[in-house]
């Protein structure tokens, strides 16, 4: 029986996608995903859904077809971090699921930096509150989702108000597209900083 795919599609270009992801892609009868994965990777004769805040919906167009059909579900980044496969793995038992990694954003963005990171907070504030800065002191670094209301500025201004020993914010924006940028920045540094991007960042002393 084949099972239900969710493919990590990492941090935007299609230059960072799996060959093994493409190769289950252009397979699937019907791939689901947000407006720009269907536009982009939707061909002739395959079905498709958007995804938007029809989750519940999806989950039972899923049960309803697995085993079927050949179902593709793309996620963006890594697919086991921060991402629907923890919605569905709710709904669906885990052993219906094929679940194929890809490239987190932070992933790269360490990479794009030049820091290891091993000894490193990886966290999300991106739609949630996560109260993890105390604890954060037992690492080297701290690699953070965001999103508009935790932006890298709101980060920077936590970080000196909790008087937290990092020096270092780095932020990274449109990663992978042509548009990307990587900045390094002072904590008060990054009070200035403005964007309307996509972006995460990383804390260090590095
Ligand atoms: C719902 S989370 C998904 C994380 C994803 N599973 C991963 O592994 O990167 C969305 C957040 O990931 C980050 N992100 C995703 N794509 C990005 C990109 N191309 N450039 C910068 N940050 C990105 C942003 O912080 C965004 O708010």
């Amino acid at each position: 029986m084949d099972k239900i795919n969710i493919i990590g599609m990492g941090p935007g270009s299609s230059k960072y996608v799996l060959p093994v992801s493409r190769e289950i892609i252009e397979a699937a009868d019907m791939l689901i995903g947000s407006k720009r994965y269907i536009d982009d990777y939707c061909s002739d004769g395959q079905k498709s859904i958007v995804l938007d805040s029809n989750y519940p919906q999806v989950v039972e167009y899923l049960k309803g077809n697995m085993g079927s059909e050949r179902i593709a579900i793309l996620v963006s980044g890594d697919s086991s971090f921060y991402s629907l496969t923890t919605y569905i793995k709710k709904n669906i038992d885990v052993g219906n699921l094929n679940i194929v990694p890809g490239i987190s954003s932070l992933q790269y963005l360490f990479s794009r930096i030049g820091i290891s990171y091993e000894r490193t907070l990886l966290t999300s504030l991106h739609g949630r509150e996560e109260d993890f800065w105390e604890r954060s002191l037992e690492f080297d670094n701290i690699g953070i989702l965001t999103d508009k209301k935790w932006s890298p500025e709101r980060i920077a201004k936590e970080i000196i108000r909790r008087k937290l020993d990092f020096k270092y914010i780095y932020v990274g924006e449109n990663l992978t597209y042509e548009n990307e940028k990587v900045s390094r920045m002072t904590m008060e540094e990054c009070l200035d900083f403005e964007t309307d991007n996509i972006n995460a960042v990383v804390i260090s002393n590095d």
